[in-house]
């Protein structure tokens, strides 16, 4: 393994500190934490710049330490969440080599209407969906159907979605895309809610890929009829999550068959849209077995013991040898 000069690239705010504690949960800098501290336990010469609006800050580190790759860990630039698909972009024109996905494929994945659309057209199963525009009249068209699930066209985490998500009547579909509209001024779409299980499937690669195992989130512990859907708190309360007997590992039941076949939605989902690196896709699984892509995640949460690493491990790769692959994606964008 080749000693790489590797500068990793985060928010201003989630630059870990000098010292760090040698415990830590929680803490918003972990997933920089570990990224960075395991590069250089694996022998790199890692270097972390936090950035928040300044661009000649970036382009100033790239021209003093001449790193061989970027390890790209930024969410966000300028306060907007959308504008990390533009620093990949500038991070081309330098040129510099990055880890993780293309601005095209950010910028398809990241717009849930313009992903679905692209995925139809590939016969790809999702949500039947429609656009609510912010400052336009808010008028379900008949072909919609309730229960519909409301979410932002382009916010992630979760953020903006809860119970209320979904509606089962035109009062409170009216009430919850004007709430969307005014509360995160976005642009609103309205899905068919597709009740079932919750998997995500990882996978790496720009030509030739690897599907990591499929894994489910569970619901172990919720009230009698609430639904299972992966909510804000669901996602971040540890206290809800422990109450709630949240947890994730690998889908039980799963027949080849099936397996087959999310593998290769998986495959088709991440050519379509354009992904490099490794992503996450969410789906959701009827009773009936009928398999719907809920959206794709480029450069998804990579912290050691989330999702994506852990079901890397159950694939046999270590969090060492997890880094070290997605730096080779980024080293060779035709690997
Ligand atoms: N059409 C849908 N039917 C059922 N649940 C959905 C649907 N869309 C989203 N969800 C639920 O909401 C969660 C978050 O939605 P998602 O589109 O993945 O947005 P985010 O980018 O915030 O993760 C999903 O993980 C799932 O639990
Ligand atoms: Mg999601």
């Amino acid at each position: 393994m080749k000693k790489l000069r590797i500068l990793c690239l985060a928010h201003e705010d989630l630059v870990p500190p000098d010292r760090v504690p040698t415990k830590f949960h929680n803490e918003e800098w972990r997933t920089e934490n570990y990224v960075l501290s395991t590069l250089r336990g694996m022998g790199h010469d890692a270097e972390i710049l936090g950035v928040r609006s300044d661009l000649g800050l970036l382009r100033s580190k790239v021209e003093e330490l001449k790193p061989d790759i970027v390890f790209n860990l930024l969410e966000e630039f300028h306060d907007q969440p959308l504008y990390d698909q533009n620093i990949v972009s500038f991070l081309e024109l330098i040129p510099i080599p990055y880890t993780g996905c293309n601005p095209r494929g950010m910028i398809l994945s990241r717009d849930k209407a313009l992903a679905r659309k692209v995925l139809t057209y590939h016969r790809i199963p999702g949500p039947d969906f429609g656009v609510f525009r912010k400052g336009r009249a808010i008028r379900r068209p008949k072909r919609l159907s309730f229960p519909l699930f409301i979410k932002s066209q382009v916010e992630e985490a979760s953020l903006g979605i809860s119970q209320s998500s979904i509606v089962a009547s035109d009062r409170d579909f009216q009430e919850r895309v004007a709430f969307m509209h005014e509360k995160h001024n976005t642009d609103v779409i309205a899905e068919e809610y597709i009740e079932g299980r919750e998997l995500y499937v990882g996978v790496l690669g720009n030509e030739r890929l690897t599907v990591l195992p499929i894994w489910e989130l569970l619901f172990e512990n919720m009230p009698e009829g609430a639904p299972r859907i992966a909510t804000r708190r669901v996602k971040w309360d540890a206290k809800y999550q422990k109450r709630h007997g949240i947890a994730s590992r690998a889908a039980d039941g799963i027949s080849p068959d099936l397996r087959a076949r999310i593998e290769g939605m998986c495959r088709r989902t991440y050519r379509a849209l354009g992904i490099t690196g490794y992503a996450r896709i969410d789906l959701r699984l009827k009773a009936s077995g009928e398999v719907f892509i809920i959206e794709a995640n480029p450069n998804p949460e990579i912290a050691n013991g989330e999702d994506f690493a852990d079901s890397a491990l159950a694939a046999g790769f270590s969090y060492e040898s997890l880094l070290q692959r997605i730096l080779s994606l980024g080293l060779r964008k035709s690997a």
